[in-house]
């Protein structure tokens, strides 16, 4: 495999690493260094990609993406697909495991993630949170952890992250959303459906100009979609046009880590309301008139759930008129 640094992707890994001593002196390497060398190694021997990866890049895939290969779940890393704030995209060559893809999507969170999550807790609030198996986290000792936030409590809350926009995908795909397919989950990395050919990917719905017989039947699919979220008991969390796939006349939703409880959620129906604001965003550049607040509340009570935001006054901003809205309604 080649290691030479391709210096874009180089960068982007790098601020992850720990800092190299300023003065290093030469020590004897520890038993567990030695160990993960050999670890390396050994999975390097065995899974060799296509993908020219940066020498960092490069051991986080094969620490990331080697069971995939393990279990043939993918038997190649053929490119970097997009590089994100939370994870890379990369596509790869689909393993015997899924015989009938050719492709499959794998999304690599970055290590840092929740680092640069803001306001975690707001959209937390009312999952309990997974393992890497997609169990619920019931151990004392570990639930502590998690709210010392230890660097072991981190890393359970990370897999947590990543359980649910797995487990989420699951359930959505079951119940007929347009949602690329999971096929496996793995500690930093989730296996997807790939939407898009071996030249690109399905670009993201804001980079395309729809075509005017297509804008209408498009936007009822996402409202069907955000549908068949709310009787699944989830709001996306973060759906604008950036998080919707669009491929031969198609929708996919994607990106589903911060999925909001429905129910269990103070703030449900304010999260709600701006994923179908940002959607009706899109839509209205698009050709559309629409009023977002009445979508909103019209399809919250075709669910049955109750019309009356619940506010919670701590997350709402003084300075935006929506947010005094929601609150000056809420008193009354
Ligand atoms: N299943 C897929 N098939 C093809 N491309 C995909 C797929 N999933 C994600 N992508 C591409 O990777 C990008 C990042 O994916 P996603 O939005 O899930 O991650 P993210 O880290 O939250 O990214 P961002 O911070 O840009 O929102 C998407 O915008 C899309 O271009
Ligand atoms: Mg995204």
């Amino acid at each position: 495999m080649n290691t030479k640094i391709n210096p874009s992707s180089y960068d982007s890994f790098e601020e992850d690493l720990p800092q190299p001593r300023r003065k290093p002196r030469p020590t004897k390497p520890s038993k567990a260094t030695l160990a993960f060398v050999q670890q390396q190694d050994d999975t390097r021997s065995s899974f060799q990609f296509t993908y020219k990866a940066a020498r960092f890049e490069e051991w986080w895939l094969l620490d990331s993406l080697g069971e995939f290969y393990e279990h043939q779940w993918v038997s190649d890393v053929l490119r970097r697909v997009k590089g994100g704030k939370e994870a890379s995209v990369y596509l790869c060559r689909a393993g015997s495991a899924i015989p009938a893809a050719q492709f499959a999507a794998a999304k690599v969170y970055r290590p840092r993630m929740l680092r640069n999550l803001k306001n975690d807790a707001a959209y937390r609030e009312g999952r309990t949170d997974l393992d890497a198996e997609g169990r619920h986290v019931i151990k004392d000792a570990d639930l502590h952890a998690m709210a010392k936030r230890t660097a072991y409590g981190e890393e359970l809350r990370h897999t947590s992250w990543i359980a649910y926009e797995f487990n989420t995908l699951k359930k959505l795909h079951a119940a007929g959303a347009d949602v690329p397919e999971p096929f496996a989950m793995q500690k930093n990395a989730i296996l997807l459906e790939y939407i898009g050919d071996e030249f690109a990917p399905a670009p993201t719905l804001n980079e395309v100009s729809l075509e005017p017989d297509e804008v209408e039947p498009l936007f009822d699919r996402v409202l069907a979609n955000i549908q068949i979220l709310l009787r699944a008991g989830f709001i996306h969390g973060d759906l604008s046009a950036y998080n919707i796939l669009y491929w031969e006349g198609n929708i996919s939703l994607i990106d589903f880590p911060q999925v909001v409880s429905v129910t269990q959620n103070r703030n449900a129906y304010r999260i709600f309301g701006r994923d179908v604001a940002r959607v009706c965003d899109y839509f209205t550049r698009q050709g559309l008139n629409l009023n977002p607040g009445k979508i909103a509340s019209d399809l919250w009570q075709a669910q049955g759930l109750t019309p009356r935001p619940a506010v919670d006054v701590r997350l709402l901003d003084a300075e935006n008129p929506q947010d005094r809205a929601l609150w000056q309604g809420a008193e009354n």
